[in-house]
């Protein structure tokens, strides 16, 4: 399946009658069955971009290619959960009855760490395990494309430790291509295929990783390398 593409794509909104430039001719491929991470500080336009790519939001000049054909799922920065309904009503929300896989549900709601919490309401669900329903909720429905923005930065150093090995392994069974975005370089190392770094609504720079994330040892020199480079990319001159 092929990626999607961005060509010279720009983004305004009008604040007290001020054109301010959020996005700024933004060129990006993201290509199929790989996680592609988009780096960047508070306010760079992280948000907007995704909006953007998932069709939640308009573009004011450029093209997007591919997306519209594309299964999409979005895990948004504050989980969005229905307050009267149960994790499980939850995760199945919006697939037809009769498209709902109940042992596949099972599997994901026992991958997330939730099985215990199965007929719990969000009320009782802790922050993290609120994003988690989420993130849960969003493989649910078998999508070809997931957005998942800052899905974890509400969690524990351990918990969102634990969560990106989980990704990790759902990415693996389920092959779908995933735009994920973080303002933690090393949570950009251990996930992404492909980094983007953003900064003030341009592309500062990308990087490609090859190695698998399996395997990958942040403290090897290489990811130590890169790490600096990153952190000079996002150095405000
Ligand atoms: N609907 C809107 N109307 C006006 N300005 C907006 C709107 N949405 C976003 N912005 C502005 O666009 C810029 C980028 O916002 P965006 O939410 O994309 O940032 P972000 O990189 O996701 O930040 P964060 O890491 O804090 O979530 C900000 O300056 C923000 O104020
Ligand atoms: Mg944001």
């Amino acid at each position: 399946m092929d990626g999607i593409k961005l060509l010279n794509v720009s983004k305004f909104y009008t604040v007290e009658k001020e054109s301010m430039k959020v996005l700024n001719g933004i060129d990006l491929n993201i290509p199929s069955n790989k996680i592609t991470v988009i780096l960047g500080r508070s306010g760079c336009g992280k948000t907007t971009l995704l909006r953007l790519v998932s069709g939640l939001e308009e573009f004011d000049q450029g093209e997007i290619l591919g997306a519209n054909s594309k299964k999409k799922a979005y895990v948004f920065q504050e989980d969005r959960l229905m307050p009267w309904l149960d994790v499980k009503k939850n995760i199945t929300f919006g697939i037809r009855n009769k498209d709902i896989d109940n042992s596949k549900i099972d599997d994901i709601i026992e991958t997330v760490g939730l099985k215990k919490f199965y007929n719990a309401y969000p009320r009782q669900l802790s922050g993290g395990m609120k994003q988690r329903v989420s993130i849960a909720r969003a493989f649910a429905c078998n999508p070809d494309f997931i957005m998942m923005d800052e899905p974890f930065s509400a969690l524990d150093f351990f918990t969102r430790e634990q969560m990106q090995k989980e990704l990790l392994k759902i990415h693996q069974t389920s092959k779908c291509s995933i735009l994920f975005v973080t303002h933690s370089i090393d949570e950009a190392l251990i996930l992404g295929d492909k980094i983007i770094v953003l900064e003030k609504g341009v592309i500062k720079s990308q990087y490609e990783i090859e190695e698998k994330s399996s395997t990958r040892d942040l403290l090897n020199s290489k990811f130590v390398k890169l790490k600096k480079k990153i952190i000079d990319d996002l150095k405000v001159i």
